[in-house]
Formats: C-alpha cells, structure tokens, sequence
C-alpha cells in the first residue's frame, strides 16, 4: 500500500493499494470514526462491490445505511442531494456520522456536496471507483451539485477525512472509462511530474492490462501531484488554475460536439492543441509533442479535433473574464513536468492551431 499525505488543514492520508476495499473499516476506525456510516453509491457499483464493501464495515462494527444515485451526469442534482438529505436524517445522521462516497466522480460530488451541507457538515470520506476520481476527483475538497444546464454550479470547497483508492476496482472499467482517466493522469505527468510521464510510456501496456503494480505506481504519482498542487491553493485562486491544462480548447471541443466528445477524449485533444500552441511560441519543443500525441494514441485516446469548425469551437472555449479581463486563459508547457499560466496567447494563433489540428486538414 502506498500513502500520500494532503497538507490542507488538519491533513489527510490518501491510501492507495490493492484490496484496500475490504479493510475500510479499520481504515475508518484508525481515524478514529465509529458508529453509524452511510455508503453513498450507484447501481453500478454497488452491484459489484458493494458487498465486500459492507460486509468489511459491519466487521468493524459500523452500522451501515446505503443510498443508492442513478448512474448519469444528470443525477448530480438539488435532488438528488434532497432525497439524500432526507435518507440521512431518516437514518438519525450525527455530526460525527460518516458519509462515504463510494463511486467515480458524480457520486464524490454529490455525496461530498451532501456531506459539506448536512448539518453544516458531516465526516465525509471518499473510496473512488474510476480512475479519473482515484487520480483527480476524491482529492482536493471540490464538491458541487449542477444546476439546470451549469455545471458545478453550486458546491464548496469540503476536504474529505480520508481517501481510499483501492485500484483492484479499476479492473472492472470499460476501456473508454480506462482511457478517460487516463487522459488526466497524463495531465498530471505534464503539469507536474516528468517520471509519471516517463512511467506511463514505458509502462502503458501494464497499465491498460490492469496490472496491480503498474496501477498503483501511477494512482500514487498522480494523487501525489494533486495533492501537491491543491495544498498551495485550496481555493483555486491561482496555482491551482494548472490542473486546468489542455482544458481551455478540450471546454471548446466538448461543448461544441454536444457532449458527444466526452472530457477525457476533449481534454486529449486539449492538451495537444496546448502543446501546438506552446511550440509554435518557441517554449516547448516539437519532439516533446510528438512524445505526448504518440502516448495518447496509444492511451486509446484522440490527438485531432473531429469533424468540428473553428467558428462552433472558439465562442465555446473557456474564458476567464475576471482574471484575465476576458481574454483566454492558457496553461501552456515549458517542458513535460513544467507548466505557467499565460493570458498572452493571440486569438489569431489560437484559430489557426484549432483549424491545423483539425480531422480533415
Ligand atoms: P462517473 O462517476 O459517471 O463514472 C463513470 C462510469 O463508471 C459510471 O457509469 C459508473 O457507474 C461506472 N463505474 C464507476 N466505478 C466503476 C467500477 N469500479 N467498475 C465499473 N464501472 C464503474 O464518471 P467519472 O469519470 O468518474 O467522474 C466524472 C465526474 O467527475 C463529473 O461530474 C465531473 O464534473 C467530476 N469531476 C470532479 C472533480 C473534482 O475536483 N471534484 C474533478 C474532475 C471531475
Ligand atoms: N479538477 C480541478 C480541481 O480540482 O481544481
């Protein structure tokens, strides 16, 4: 088992390892948690895991109620968050009562978003179930609800007591979501760390085999950089705008498909393009890309926009209008494990690096 350690307030452990599931219990009760618990999940995980899950809980005498999301984006709603509200007082939730969000990303944000809410806040631990949630989504305190068409509209900022990653769960994905979260976790070996980078290349066939220790090294190396990265800006008020590389024209790509890109394939393409952008400025250098399109490609990932205008993805493309006055935002690369924030990217570069990038050209 590995341990990384996020150095936000009181501090948390992020425990990484294989069958990690069934000992959650005396995880929890080593941080001092006991009593009543109440498992956050969907059908789908539940199904396959949900037994071992709280059969390791009641053993270590945790009294356990489970509600259980629908799978799907749309369910990480007031709601949702209503019904568990209701779920949770029915059950005589306490202060000291803890929610353990069980599932991939839409599970960790809702049940967090819960968690940070009900009664101004309940012992909310995290167990993620994808990769894209072991990786990103379980560390940090970002916890939101959507509202309407906006997405995250509504959260806080709620840093979880304890994170479990066990990566035995990871085995059960379909290559699609492997791929998506593999697409963040490349995102970590750029913005931060050059040896996952290193690793994911000479190691990717492992990992897409579901290799134990090769995924354990590179959950360990990507919940490493995160927590590095949000313990010097909890708040994103800075810094943390890093973890949004490859995102700015990714935002574009995924909206201006209608969704049918889904993020970790825009956020592929968004990384490229970051890329192009950077080498045709003169900070980053050709054979560096080709490193990265080759890695995505072999990720099962895209490395060109589809069939998709500039005119559909330009007005699309995130802006920060606070910070950088309306202009974009761009979190470009110097080297692979070295990124800055820029706002001094011309529009006309831009264009001409989504037209260059496209499928047909
Ligand atoms: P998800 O939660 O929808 O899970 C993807 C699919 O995988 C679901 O169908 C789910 O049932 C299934 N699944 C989960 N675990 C499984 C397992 N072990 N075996 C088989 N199937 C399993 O999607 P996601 O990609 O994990 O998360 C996406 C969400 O995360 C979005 O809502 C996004 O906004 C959020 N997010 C949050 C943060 C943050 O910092 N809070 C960061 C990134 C993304
Ligand atoms: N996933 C973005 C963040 O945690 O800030």
């Amino acid at each position: 088992m590995k341990k990384v350690n996020v150095r936000l307030g009181a501090g948390y452990d992020i425990l990484i390892g294989a069958g990690l599931l069934a000992q959650a219990g005396s995880c929890l009760r080593d941080i001092g948690l006991g009593g009543k618990a109440v498992v956050v999940t969907n059908p789908t995980v539940k199904r396959l895991y949900g037994d071992t899950f709280e059969k390791g809980l009641s053993a270590a005498g945790f009294q356990v109620s489970t509600s259980i999301v629908d799978d799907g984006e749309e369910h990480k709603s007031l709601e949702t968050a209503t019904r568990l509200y209701t779920e949770l007082s029915d059950f005589r939730a306490e202060r000291k009562t803890p929610l353990l969000a069980f599932g991939g990303g839409v599970i960790g944000d809702v049940a967090g978003f819960v968690a940070a809410t009900y009664l101004r806040g309940i012992p909310l631990v995290q167990v993620p179930t994808t990769l894209l949630a072991q990786v990103d989504s379980s560390i940090g305190g970002k916890v939101a609800i959507n509202y309407g068409q906006l997405k995250n509209k509504i959260g806080a900022f709620y840093q979880p007591k304890l994170v479990i990653s066990d990566i035995n769960l990871l085995k059960t994905l379909t290559p699609q979501e492997m791929s998506d979260g593999l697409a963040e976790t490349i995102k970590y070996g750029i913005i931060q760390d050059r040896e996952l980078f290193a690793y994911l290349g000479s190691h990717l066939s492992e990992v897409l085999a579901c290799d134990e220790g090769a995924l354990e090294t590179i959950v360990y190396h990507a919940a490493k950089a995160k927590a590095d990265v949000v313990a010097q800006d909890e708040l994103d008020l800075g810094f943390r705008n890093i973890l949004n590389f490859g995102h700015t024209i990714g935002h574009g790509v995924e909206s201006a498909s209608g969704f049918k890109t889904g993020h970790g394939r825009a956020v592929s393409i968004g990384m490229v393009a970051a890329c192009e952008i950077a080498v045709r400025m003169g900070l980053f250098s050709r054979s560096e890309l080709n490193r990265l399109e080759n890695l995505l490609l072999r990720a099962g990932l895209p490395v060109r926009i589809p069939n998709l205008t500039v005119e559909q993805i330009m007005p699309l493309m995130r802006h920060d209008k606070k910070i950088a006055r309306g202009k974009f935002k761009f979190i470009l690369p110097k080297a692979i494990g070295d990124v800055f924030i820029t706002d001094a990217v011309s529009p006309s570069l831009v264009e001409q690096v989504i037209i260059d990038l496209n499928e047909k050209t």
